[in-house]
C-alpha cells in the first residue's frame, strides 16, 4: 500500500521514484486521497533533487493521461504539431499552420495564453470578431477533419492533473524546474493525438528560460520523452532576443500575419514561420528533404492556398474571415503615440522582455491568470537590430486606449533600446536543430 509520505520521503533523499509510484501520485489528484500540501513538498523535492529519464516519462504519461487523450485515428493523414516556449511577439503558429495544412499536413493545435511579459496564441486569435477557442473534442475532430487545421484552448478533459499541478507550481515557486516544465508541456500536447510535434524552444532575454544551456536541456528532455512515447520530435532552439517581427499586441499581431500569408511579412517572422512549418511538413513525410518542404512553404504563401486556408479556419470556428480581406475590421486603438529616437547610431539590441512587460501595462497582457486584455492595443516597431537610426526619427508607435500605466510603458520601451556607434547585425534566430528519431 503506497503513502504520500513515502513518496516524498524517498525523492527528498534523492531517490528515484517508480513509474507505479509516480502514477499513484498523481492518481491521488483526481481521487482526493493526495493533499494539495504532499504535492507541494514533492515539487519542492523534485526541484532540489531532479528526476531521471524514466520518472519525466512517468511522469509525462500519468498527466496525460489523466484526462483524455484525443484518438485521432479515424481521420487519415500525419498529424502534426509544434510548440513554442513562448516569446515576444512571438506569433508563428497562425502563419504556420496554415501552411502546413495547405501542403497536406493535419494541424491539431491546442494553444495556450500569455501570461506576464509573453503573448498566446488563443489570445491572438481570440481578437478576430467572433473566433471560438472554446470548442468540445468532438468539434475539435469534426473542424480537423474538414479544414485540416484547428486551433483551441486546453479543454477541462485535456491533462486535468497540469493544471492542478501547474497552479501548485505556480504559487510554490517551483515551476523552473527542467522535468516539470517538460512534462507539463509534453503531457498536454501528447493529448491532442498528434504523431510528431515539432518544438521551437527559446532562449534569450525574452524567454522563459534566458540561458542557452537550460533551453538546450529543455529541448533535449522533450525530444527525448516525446521520442520514448513513440512520437516524431524535432526541436529548433530559436533566440528571443528582441520581439519577433514588428508586431507585438494582439489584433495588431493578426495583421502581421495576414501580411506574412501575402507575402509581405517581415523578413525573421516570415523566415521562423517557414522554417518551422518545413519541419512540420518533413515530419509528415509530404516532403523528402528540408529544402523540398521549404519550396513547398513558399508555394503556398505564393498561389494563395495557405491564406485560404487561414480564411476557412477563421469561418469554421465562428470568426469574422473578411478581417483576411480588410484587416481594418479587427479591433482598433483610440490613439497612437511614436516614440523618436532622441539620437542616432545603430540598434545594437532591443530587449524582448521589457517590451513584453510595457506592452501588458498597455492592456494587451495579463498580469495575472484572471486579468482581462485589450486586444486592440500594442506596439508596432519601425527600427530593430541592425537598423541605422538619426535623431528624431520613429522608432516605434504605440497603439494606445487606457493611458494610465502610458508614461512607465513609454520609458520601459526607450530603455530596451541599446545603442551603437558603429554597425550592427541581428544574430541568426536559430540557434540549433535538435533531432530525436523514435527508437
Ligand atoms: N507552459 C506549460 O504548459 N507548462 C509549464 O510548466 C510552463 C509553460
Amino acid at each position: 500500500m503506497l503513502r504520500a509520505v513515502d513518496v516524498i520521503r524517498k525523492k527528498r533523499d534523492g531517490e528515484a521514484l517508480s513509474a507505479a509510484e509516480i502514477a499513484w501520485m498523481v492518481g491521488g489528484i483526481a481521487r482526493g486521497d493526495v493533499a494539495d500540501y504532499q504535492w507541494s513538498a514533492l515539487l519542492m523535492a523534485i526541484v532540489l533533487k531532479g528526476m531521471d529519464r524514466s520518472e519525466t516519462v512517468a511522469l509525462t504519461d500519468a498527466m496525460m493521461r489523466s484526462g483524455i487523450v484525443v484518438d485521432l485515428s479515424s481521420i487519415p493523414g500525419a498529424k502534426v504539431d509544434k510548440h513554442s516556449t513562448g516569446g515576444v511577439g512571438d506569433k508563428t503558429s497562425l502563419i504556420l499552420a496554415p501552411i502546413a495544412a495547405a501542403a497536406g499536413v493535419l494541424v491539431p493545435m491546442v494553444s495556450g495564453r500569455g501570461l506576464g511579459h509573453t503573448g498566446g496564441t488563443l489570445d491572438k486569435l481570440e481578437s478576430i470578431p467572433g473566433f471560438q477557442v472554446d470548442v468540445t473534442l468532438d468539434r475539435y475532430k469534426e473542424i480537423l477533419r474538414e479544414t485540416g487545421l484547428v486551433l483551441i484552448g486546453q479543454t477541462a478533459e485535456i491533462a486535468p492533473a497540469d493544471k492542478f499541478l501547474y497552479a501548485l507550481r505556480d504559487a510554490t515557486s517551483t515551476v523552473e524546474a527542467i522535468p516539470l516544465l517538460a512534462s507539463s508541456i509534453m503531457s498536454k500536447k501528447l493529448a491532442e493525438g498528434i504523431d510528431g510535434l515539432v518544438l521551437d524552444v527559446k532562449t534569450g532575454n525574452g524567454a522563459f528560460l534566458p540561458d542557452l544551456e537550460r533551453s538546450w536541456k529543455l529541448a533535449e528532455t522533450m525530444c527525448d520523452v516525446g521520442r520514448r512515447m513513440g512520437k516524431k520530435m524535432v526541436a529548433l532552439i530559436t533566440r528571443m532576443d528582441q520581439p519577433l517581427g514588428l508586431a507585438v499586441g494582439n489584433a495588431v499581431e493578426v495583421a502581421e500575419c495576414l501580411a506574412c500569408l501575402k507575402g509581405a511579412g517581415p523578413d525573421d517572422l516570415t523566415s521562423l514561420s517557414l522554417d518551422l512549418a518545413a519541419e512540420m511538413i518533413l515530419m509528415a513525410s509530404r516532403a523528402a528533404s528540408i529544402e523540398e518542404a521549404r519550396g513547398i512553404c513558399e508555394r503556398t504563401i505564393a498561389d494563395g492556398s495557405a491564406l485560404e486556408r487561414f480564411r476557412v479556419l477563421i469561418a469554421a470556428q465562428g470568426g469574422d474571415a473578411r478581417v483576411v480581406d480588410d484587416p481594418g475590421l479587427l479591433p482598433q486603438p483610440r490613439r497612437t503615440i511614436e516614440l523618436k529616437a532622441d539620437r542616432a547610431g545603430w540598434v545594437a539590441r532591443l530587449d524582448a522582455r521589457p517590451i513584453g512587460v510595457a506592452t501588458m501595462l498597455l492592456g494587451a497582457g495579463r498580469e495575472r491568470v484572471d486579468s482581462k486584455i485589450d486586444p486592440a492595443v500594442g506596439v508596432v516597431f519601425r527600427r530593430k537590430v541592425g537598423d541605422r537610426v538619426e535623431s528624431g526619427e520613429t522608432l516605434c508607435t504605440l497603439l494606445v486606449n487606457d493611458e494610465a500605466r502610458l508614461d512607465q510603458a513609454l520609458s520601459m520601451i526607450e530603455d530596451a533600446y541599446h545603442w551603437s556607434d558603429e554597425p550592427t547585425t541581428p544574430p541568426d534566430l536559430i540557434v540549433e536543430r535538435l533531432v530525436a528519431e523514435i527508437a
